[in-house]
């Protein structure tokens, strides 16, 4: 069976705390869960982790390099993280850089994305929605 690999990185696990305004009211349980479904629908198993700590990130990367797709949602790294942008570059499989916000549209800071030159596509400040985009896309580019 194929393998999708979803990655959060830091304080994705407080979404639903987080401002609304920006990433809505899912949690980040209830956002996986909505992935993992779309992806088992699709015949595909799903891994999903999160953690607080760029190391441990760039670890599940380097676990994982052998997936056959991965989503990763870095959170602030995305700005400024060359050390996950080195790591996606080891990354074998196509991998989609999705954000619920829309990070052109936002402070300067966020417009830049370190990561998106090594990713395959980027969805971004399309909500949950861009995740079922991106799994639907990767399955796909996949071959199904
Ligand atoms: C985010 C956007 C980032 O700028 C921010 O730091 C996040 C979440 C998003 O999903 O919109 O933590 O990646």
């Amino acid at each position: 069976m194929s393998r999708l690999v979803v990655l959060h990185g830091v304080n994705l696990d407080l979404l639903g705390e987080r401002p609304a305004e920006q990433y809505g009211t899912i949690t980040l349980p209830e956002l996986e869960r909505m992935v993992a479904g779309e992806a088992e629908r699709l015949g595909w198993d799903c891994l999903r982790l999160q953690t607080n700590h760029e190391g441990c990130f760039v670890e599940y990367l380097h676990e994982h390099r052998r997936a056959d797709a991965m989503i990763v949602n870095p959170g602030a790294w995305t700005h400024y993280s060359y050390a996950i942008r080195d790591a996606l570059e080891l990354v074998g499989c196509p991998v989609a850089e999705v954000h619920l916000s829309d990070i052109s549209a936002r402070e300067e800071w966020r417009r830049h994305s370190v990561i998106s030159p090594v990713v395959t596509f980027t969805v971004s400040g399309k909500g949950p929605a861009g995740y079922i985009e991106a799994v639907r896309r990767l399955v796909e580019m996949s071959g199904g």
